[in-house]
């Protein structure tokens, strides 16, 4: 089997969804928000996600700002901080400029080198890909950026993972599908893509029949699995 075509999720694959918190943590007179940002931002991303597949499940569609914002909302209720309409601002501003993790430009290179069609597949708007992609720099190395909105609905509905068969008129198994998020791997190794999860954080894998075919701390080594398929 041979791969033409590597396809990334993009926050907390590409982009460090925490960068936002704990930049606004190290900033003069946030010594409150320091001590709890850890938490803040997790609750964030957890509820950002849940209002996904609730929206998904609900048949009630919204884009990803929203949902980023509702999730928020939730995480500075829910950590006592919720008057610090600074703060809110502030991380949702930081949102826009997320940093990509520091191997992404060079494997990215490497595998434009090898000969692969690149690409993002993700729920976040195409106004929000777009100003992650431009602030990182990556924006060369993509040959697209596919954003939910065209289907109107988010991950894990099997419609998005389509999405990359339709752009690139490639077979399911021709695809090697990357994230950081143990459910989206799953998802994308049911619809049949080859994958790895990337598991920076070491969790554990979830109990879906579908599991990743790799497993990998890091996206540096994507290259070279790339190849070897
Ligand atoms: C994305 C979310 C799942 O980029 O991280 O699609």
């Amino acid at each position: 089997m041979t791969i033409t075509t590597c396809v990334f999720d993009a926050y907390g694959t590409l982009f460090d969804v925490a960068a936002a918190a704990r930049q606004a943590a190290s900033e003069p007179g946030r010594e409150a928000f320091s001590k709890v940002w850890v938490k803040v931002a997790t609750d964030w991303r957890l509820k950002q996600l849940q209002y996904t597949w609730l929206r998904a499940v609900m048949d009630a569609h919204t884009d990803f700002w929203t949902v980023t914002q509702n999730g928020l909302d939730y995480a500075l209720a829910a950590n006592n901080l919720s008057d610090d309409a600074e703060l809110r601002e502030r991380l949702l501003a930081l949102y826009w400029n997320l940093e990509a993790y520091e191997e992404v430009p060079q494997m990215l290179k490497d595998l434009k080198s090898a000969g692969l069609q690149t690409a993002i597949l993700s729920n976040g708007s195409p106004d929000m890909l777009s100003g992650a992609v431009k602030s990182a720099g990556l924006k060369a190395h993509f040959d697209a950026v596919l954003s939910v909105e065209d289907v109107g609905i988010f991950k894990p509905a099997t419609c998005v993972y389509q999405m990359v068969c339709d752009r690139f008129s490639c077979k399911p198994d021709e695809v090697l599908f990357v994230s950081s998020n143990g459910w989206d791997a799953s998802a994308a190794t049911k619809f049949g893509f080859q994958t790895v999860w990337v598991n920076r954080s070491n969790e554990a894998q979830d109990e879906l029949p579908w599991v990743p075919q790799s497993n990998l701390p890091t996206l540096h080594n994507i290259p070279d699995l790339a190849k070897s398929l």
